[in-house]
């Protein structure tokens, strides 16, 4: 799969627009026209789940997330952006209560169906920016895995999040890592062999095509920011950073999946532990 690698994120440079006019352009696509190309893309995405989601999850995610979260039996917790439920069933395994959100219909509907046993999942459809559905201060944790950077209004949506955690709880909030995610993606040589990871244009934030694979039309949006844009969201909304994660795959999982070596050389992911 191609998504969430920063490496086939491609900017969408259309012919004749500055970098600045391009940016203009893309900070007003708003969730309504961004979901449309989730669900659009939605068989595709979730074609490359397993029980443990995509292969960059299953690596360098889950294992993680799953030992943060340590013993959930009979937490509240809300899994904001569920995309196809993956994450959701194995805390609604382990006996968490999970409310399962996500602005795409269509991911949804996805979701119910790989969904055996839905005793303690509930699923519903909601904009991150707007969560009106829920009350305040009703969650003890919210476990949020590479969503925000999909999200146009991030500043509203981690305010909402932060609005119906309770006080004390614990926000888990996975984002692409921004450092590594402007104009990126291996330099290779002729032989393909990665030679170095490029990055550039980190101060302009801007939204991009996430090709969900090498020959894919309807793409989803994402949208690079920097990494302060991010701190001083979280720190306007009201979260305390009680950690900072960046995951990079054990030596097991480099003996299972030997391309991941690779993943020793840049960093997907950024991991936020948040308190209210
Ligand atoms: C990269 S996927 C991640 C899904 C899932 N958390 C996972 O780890 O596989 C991003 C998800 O965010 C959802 N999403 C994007 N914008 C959203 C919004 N404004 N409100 C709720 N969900 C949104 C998409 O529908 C998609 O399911």
């Amino acid at each position: 799969m191609l998504a969430d690698s920063a490496a086939s994120r491609l900017m969408l440079l259309l012919g004749g627009l500055s970098k600045n006019e391009w940016s203009n352009i893309m900070q007003t696509i708003g969730a309504d026209e961004a979901i449309k190309q989730w669900d659009l893309s939605a068989e595709l995405y979730a074609g490359y789940c397993s029980k443990y989601g995509d292969i960059n999850r299953e690596v360098l995610l889950t294992p993680l997330i799953l030992d943060i979260l340590g013993m959930v039996e009979g937490r509240s917790i809300l899994d904001a952006g569920c995309g196809e439920g993956y994450l959701s069933r194995l805390m609604a395994e382990r006996g968490a209560n999970v409310t399962a959100v996500d602005y795409s219909e269509r991911l949804l509907e996805i979701a119910k169906e790989l969904t055996e046993d839905n005793t303690r999942i509930n699923y519903r459809h909601a904009n991150l920016e707007n969560l009106e559905i829920l009350s305040a201060d009703s969650f003890d944790v919210i476990v949020s895995c590479v969503v925000l950077q999909d999200v146009p209004d991030y500043q509203t949506a981690t305010k909402e999040m932060y609005r119906v955690l309770r006080s004390g709880g614990e926000c888990i909030l996975i984002i692409t890592h921004p450092c590594f995610s402007s104009d990126a993606g291996w330099v290779k040589d002729a032989s393909g062999k990665k030679l170095h990871w490029k990055i550039d244009n980190h101060f302009y934030e801007s939204g991009f095509e996430i090709p969900m694979s090498s020959n894919s039309e309807n793409n989803p949006i994402g949208f690079h920011r920097t990494l302060t844009s991010y701190y001083k969201t979280i720190i306007n909304a009201g979260f305390k950073i009680s950690d900072l994660i960046e995951p990079y795959p054990s030596q097991d999982k480099i003996e299972k999946h030997p391309e991941f070596v690779d993943d020793l050389r840049m960093c997907h992911f950024l991991i936020f532990r948040l308190i209210k």
